[in-house]
């Protein structure tokens, strides 16, 4: 107690003397703020007439009782920096008197400031009529810290976890004075809050007098913060006020159980079909994904987790798919299902299956497949549409309703889903020869072919006769081939075209037999040459004439040029009276062997409802229609 009372009683003197001193004006700044490692300067401004007679800087530590020290002393014109104080050897004094404006600058620079500079530091000016004068300033010191590193809980949190989770540690090293942390979540400053949010802070003081500021972050997780970014953010001092960085942001994983589950297929809104593939993706509204299980029908299919393959469909896969999860971590359970569809369209049935009927007969096919949707029929003979209803019926058969018929089903929504069925229709009678057509000669053998077709059910056997016209001696038969079509039988044969012959085709079943001969022109060497006209009453064929041309005689040439022209005016005529309607129209006989063509009088297909424009649509499929640029013969 006395010594406390000594020791005011001598600062109060200490205060009276210096007043009496306080002669001299000195100036100085109050605080002055420098970074770690710099120099600092701090200037000490009198004012006098005549330069200082002494000038004395001292330190004070920040702590109210401490003494202050003396570091450097000066007088006139000595200068002593003192030894063995903290600034031996670190600080050096500028003295500089400027006369006319009676004022003079004292600048004390300390190298490498340090953090122990923090401390007050004293300027104390003599004069001549040693007076004195003293001012202070007060050092501060300033270090920023590192950049914040933020290290995120990597494990998933849960939302059931009773109590706030650690998510996060945030730490910054080396600030001075101490940084301060802050915690983000999504730009939203966090607090402390009683049992949803926790901030523990430590704070270290380095051996260095630097702060070390770490912080952990404690959250009562929600599901929401699985997309919150959170980051910290730490305040420092800078000699120039307050500075700020930001960590990177970062994200938590938060687990919560499933609820909910929903089941979705790759169908892309297709329809399935038998043998397709599908895949049934199962999802739970939780994180981690729980166990899945797949069942159908009550019974647990095979499944990667929680995806589905069901490869090879059958309508009976069709029906409703079940998954069932279960949670790991809070044994929840939950369900889902979908349905699904597998379309189908059985194998076609068209009855009767094959058929053969008397010329004049009728007949009524029925197409018919078992689909889960609806289908739509076409029926085609011989490579042609004919018709579009599941039932087709023949009427007055000829020779021409015979035939290879399609039906087609197709799903309508799903066209790949398409079957069909041929069946056989045979038209029975005597056999029909539709002619003999004579081909090209072959120039390097004279042998041409010879091509004869008949319709007829039993196929017909066919057999030729050839003689030489003027001789009426056989000729031999170089080659023979027949092919049986849907509707009867092509015969071809090869004969040197060397004389002028007469060919008979002979067509031959049970009902009887057909011959039609015809005329054949001998082919001389070297000569141009076309076909005969037919001569036989059955036939309708046009064989494209053959024009050559050998030597290059002029009279030839203009032979042919004039026959040409004459042809064309021929082909007008016709054309013109075609046009008309006057000249009935045979067919080409090559095109009727290879297409057999219907004719509209030949097939009349009706519906069962009978509908005639429909019907009259048909025959303007099926019958034949004729253009101008077909060939027409009269027979
Ligand atoms: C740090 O926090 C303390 C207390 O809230 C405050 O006084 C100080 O100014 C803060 N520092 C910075 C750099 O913001
Ligand atoms: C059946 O067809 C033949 C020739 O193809 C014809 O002469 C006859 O009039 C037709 N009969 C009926 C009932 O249409
Ligand atoms: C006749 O038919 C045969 C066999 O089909 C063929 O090889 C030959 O080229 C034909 N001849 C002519 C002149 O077309
Ligand atoms: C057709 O020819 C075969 C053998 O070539 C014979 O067995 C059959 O009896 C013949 N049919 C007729 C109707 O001539």
């Amino acid at each position: 107690m006395a010594l406390r009372q000594i020791a005011l009683m001598f600062a109060g003197l200490h205060v009276l003397i210096c007043k009496t001193w306080a002669k001299v004006e000195v100036n100085m700044e109050d605080r002055m703020k420098v970074s770690l490692n710099s120099h600092a300067e701090i200037p000490c401004i009198y004012i006098s007439a005549e330069p200082a007679m002494t000038i004395v800087w001292s330190t004070k530590l920040p702590s109210r009782d401490q003494a202050s020290r003396r570091i450097y002393y000066y007088d006139v014109p000595n200068e002593i920096i003192d030894e063995g104080t903290d600034y031996t050897g670190r600080i050096s004094v500028r003295h500089t008197h400027d006369k006319s404006i009676g004022q003079g600058s004292i600048i004390l620079t300390i190298e490498k400031v340090r953090l122990s500079d923090e401390r007050e530091f004293i300027c104390t000016v003599g004069n001549v009529s040693t007076e004195h004068g003293e001012g202070h300033t007060q050092l501060q010191i300033f270090n920023s810290p590192s950049l914040p590193v933020i290290v995120v809980t990597h494990s998933g949190i849960s939302v059931s976890a009773k109590g706030p989770s650690k998510i996060a540690d945030c730490k910054v090293d080396n600030g001075y004075p101490r940084p301060n942390i802050t915690w983000y979540k999504d730009r939203f400053p966090l607090q402390n809050s009683d049992g949803v949010v926790k901030i523990m802070d430590s704070v270290i003081k380095n051996p260095s007098g630097l702060f070390t500021v770490e912080s952990e972050l404690f959250i009562k997780v929600v599901r929401d913060d699985e997309d919150a970014q959170f980051y910290c953010e730490v305040n420092y001092f800078v000699p120039e006020g307050v500075k700020m960085t930001e960590s990177i942001p970062i994200n938590i994983t938060v687990y919560y159980p499933t609820t909910e589950v929903t089941l979705s297929a790759n169908l892309d809104n297709l329809l399935l079909k038998e043998g397709d593939t599908v895949e049934i993706r199962c999802k739970g509204n939780g994180n981690p994904q729980p166990l899945f299980t797949f069942k159908h029908k009550e019974e647990v299919l095979r499944s990667e987790n929680d995806l589905l393959i069901l490869e090879n469909l059958k309508r009976s896969d069709s029906g409703t798919y079940e998954c069932q999860t279960f949670d790991l971590y809070t044994s929840q359970e939950a369900h889902g299902s979908i349905s699904i569809k597998v379309h189908y369209l059985d194998p076609v049935v068209v009855t009767p299956e094959e058929m053969v009927l008397d010329q004049g007969g009728d007949l009524t096919l029925t197409c018919n497949a078992l689909s889960s949707l609806p289908v739509f029929t076409a029926w085609y003979k011989d490579g042609m549409w004919v018709w579009d209803r599941h039932v087709l019926t023949l009427h007055n058969a000829s020779y021409d309703t015979a035939g290879m018929y399609v039906c087609e089903l197709t799903v309508s929504v799903i066209p790949e889903l398409q079957k069909q069925k041929s069946v056989q229709i045979h038209v029975r009678g005597k056999p029909n020869i539709k002619g003999i057509a004579v081909g090209l000669v072959n120039t390097v053998d004279r042998s041409v072919n010879l091509t004869c077709y008949a319709q007829g059910y039993p196929i017909p056997n066919m057999s030729w006769d050839l003689s030489d016209q003027h001789t009426g001696q056989s000729v031999p038969i170089l080659n023979v081939e027949d092919h049986e079509t849907t509707s009867g039988v092509v015969s071809m044969i090869t004969v040197n075209a060397t004389s002028e012959l007469i060919a008979n085709c002979n067509a031959s079943n049970e009902f009887g037999t057909t011959s039609v001969s015809r005329n054949i022109e001998a082919f001389a060497r070297g000569t141009t040459t076309t076909t005969n006209a037919p001569s036989t009453k059955a036939s309708g064929i046009t064989v494209s004439p053959k024009k050559r041309q050998k030597g290059g005689s002029g009279v030839v040439i203009a032979v042919v040029i004039i026959c040409l022209l004459l042809l064309a005016i021929l082909g007008g005529v016709l054309y013109f009276l075609y046009k008309k309607g006057r000249l009935p129209c045979g067919r080409s006989g090559k095109q009727d062997f290879t297409k057999e063509k219907a004719s509209k009088d030949d097939i009349i297909m009706e519906m069962k409802s009978g509908k005639s424009e429909e019907a009259v649509l048909l025959q303007g499929v099926n019958g034949d229609q004729k253009t101008p640029t077909e060939q027409c013969d009269e027979d």
